[in-house]
């Protein structure tokens, strides 16, 4: 039997958002409406949107906005969110939430539409938000409202019913952008939630490859011998009997004459695709870590959600994403510590502790990136060590990069996309940990006791970059929510498909 799951996104039917005009006449046919307010610092309450459609839904509903929201004694907190009756006998509106939003920080429009987007979750209705009006508040509120109304389970009955999340504005484009972008982070979130004993790395290729065609992506996959070359690939994926590792690259061409095409930027996203991390026989401890590791694709999860908007986003640049797929289980095929492996390009690694396996599986990718694809930028992206997550917590990815400009630049594009990233350093004095006496390098820092794991780890992946313009991004912390509140749900985040698409959209 085909199993039975639900996410909001039916492949189908993607008409989640929409927008309407911001008049009374296209608005009543709704089951609810939002309505933002900020409070001020001597307390007083304002609406956001036209003092005239304002006025109108206060006299067509009778009431008093401002009346109703100081009942409830609100603080003004972003995502605050009240909720009143209403009654009009030509209208089906009979909820109007009342959200706060905050500094009206484009932060503050996306925990607003993050709560509009958990009132509807699950239920078949339609709400109007009329909270965003510039493109950028639609944006952001648009992308978090569908975000709060993200749902992925397999329950044998079907327990949520699909709403529908409407911007009441004019300006279609911007509506348009955040649901592209939406979709993207739905996809990523879709594969990071699939438990592992369906996402193995073939199926992430079957994936990959439906995608690809749905959207009009080149595509190529590699398995069995043709990843002769890719020796930290197979060291960790020949643990799993079947199917074993594959290495999977899509690309994007703009849809320009190709002579043209060949002169725009190249970037290439090499994404960590551990469908499941047991450590391999550096078993994972404790084991209640391991249950998350489920979502140890979720850096190929984001690669794969990008590519796969640009399609519809058109932008003018080249884009190349490498899924660098395996299972690192622990089995009687699983590498040992103490083995000697060849990366792609033939440095050769001895192998310390075999849970650092992500390390090997994306070294594979970078080198081939440099070997083959000429990149203008070479990001690459992974829940990479738990060290990233200790240092900077759940809300900050870490990133590192010898190019500060453009470090900055995802520093602030994090920022404004609702991502954050931020920038820690690559330490040359740690350098030295990843010597070995018997191979080119150790993998796991084992040299000296820097304390750095997170350091240590792009250290090692710089190897591997040549002198292309290289960004890391470790998304231990952020790839994944432990807690259902705000935009995330329990599991995978989609963390980092935001930020790539508005910077591969200012680069274009
Ligand atoms: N996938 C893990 C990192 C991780 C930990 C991601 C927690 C998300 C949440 C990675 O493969 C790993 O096991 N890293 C080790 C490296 C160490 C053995 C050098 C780590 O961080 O402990
Ligand atoms: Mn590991
Ligand atoms: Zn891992």
């Amino acid at each position: 039997m085909k199993p039975l799951w639900h996410s909001l996104r039916s492949r189908a039917d993607l008409e989640i958002l929409r927008a309407v005009a911001p008049e009374v006449e296209s608005i009543i046919g709704a089951d609810a409406l939002a309505l933002g307010y900020s409070k001020n610092s001597e307390g007083s309450i304002t609406f956001q949107g036209s003092k005239k459609l304002l006025n109108s839904i206060q006299s067509y509903f009778e009431i008093n906005l401002v009346d109703e929201v100081s009942f409830f004694s609100p603080s003004g907190k972003a995502g605050e969110l009240f909720e009143i009756p209403v009654l009009h006998e030509q209208s089906d509106v009979e909820r109007i939430y009342l959200v706060g939003l905050g500094d009206e920080s484009l932060t503050a429009y996306r925990a607003a539409g993050a709560a509009i987007g958990r009132k509807v979750r699950g239920k078949a209705v339609e709400v109007i938000s009329l909270c965003a009006e510039s493109k950028s508040q639609i944006k952001a509120h648009a992308v978090s409202a569908l975000l709060g109304a993200y749902v992925w389970n397999m329950k044998s009955e079907k327990t949520a019913e699909i709403p529908s999340i409407v911007i009441a504005t004019k300006d279609l484009e911007s509506v348009k952008l955040a649901s592209v972008i939406a979709e993207a982070l739905y996809t990523a979130r879709d594969l990071i939630h699939t438990p592992s004993n369906i996402k193995n790395p073939k199926w992430m290729a079957d994936e990959a490859k439906k995608l690809a065609d749905e959207k009009g992506l080149a595509i190529k996959v590699l398995s069995g011998k043709e990843l002769a070359p890719f020796g930290g690939l197979r060291a960790v994926g020949n643990s799993s009997p079947n199917p074993g590792p594959r290495f999977i690259e899509l690309s994007y061409l703009p849809r320009v004459k190709s002579s043209a095409a060949a002169a725009l930027p190249h970037i290439v996203i090499v994404g960590k695709g551990i469908t499941f991390d047991t450590g391999g026989v550096s078993l994972k401890r404790p084991y209640e870590f391991m249950t998350a590791m489920k979502s140890d694709m979720a850096g190929a999860a984001a690669a794969l959600a990008t590519i796969s908007a640009l399609p519809e986003l058109n932008p003018l640049v080249r884009v190349t994403v490498l899924m660098m797929c395996a299972e690192n289980a622990l089995s009687g095929t699983a590498q040992r510590p103490s083995d000697v492996i060849t990366q792609y390009g033939g440095t050769t690694v001895e192998i310390i502790n075999t849970d650092a396996e992500g390390r090997l599986v994306l070294a594979d990718g970078l080198a081939y990136a440099v070997e083959n694809l000429d990149p203008d930028y070479l990001i690459d992206i992974a829940t990479l060590t738990g060290s990233a997550t200790l240092g900077l917590g759940r809300q900050h990815a870490a990133l590192y990069s010898r190019d500060d400009k453009l470090a900055q630049q995802f520093v602030a594009l994090g920022e404004s996309s609702g991502e954050r990233v931020w920038q820690m350093p690559l330490v040359d004095d740690y350098a030295d940990s990843l010597a070995s006496d018997i191979a080119d390098l150790n993998h796991a820092a084992d040299k000296g006791d820097y304390s750095a794991g997170s350091v240590t780890a792009a250290l090692y992946l710089e190897h591997f970059v040549g002198d292309s313009r290289w960004v890391h991004l470790d998304i231990a912390g952020t790839g994944r929510s432990e807690t259902d509140s705000g935009e995330n749900v329990k599991g995978g985040t989609g963390f980092v498909v935001r930020l790539f698409l508005d910077w591969i959209l200012s680069l274009s």
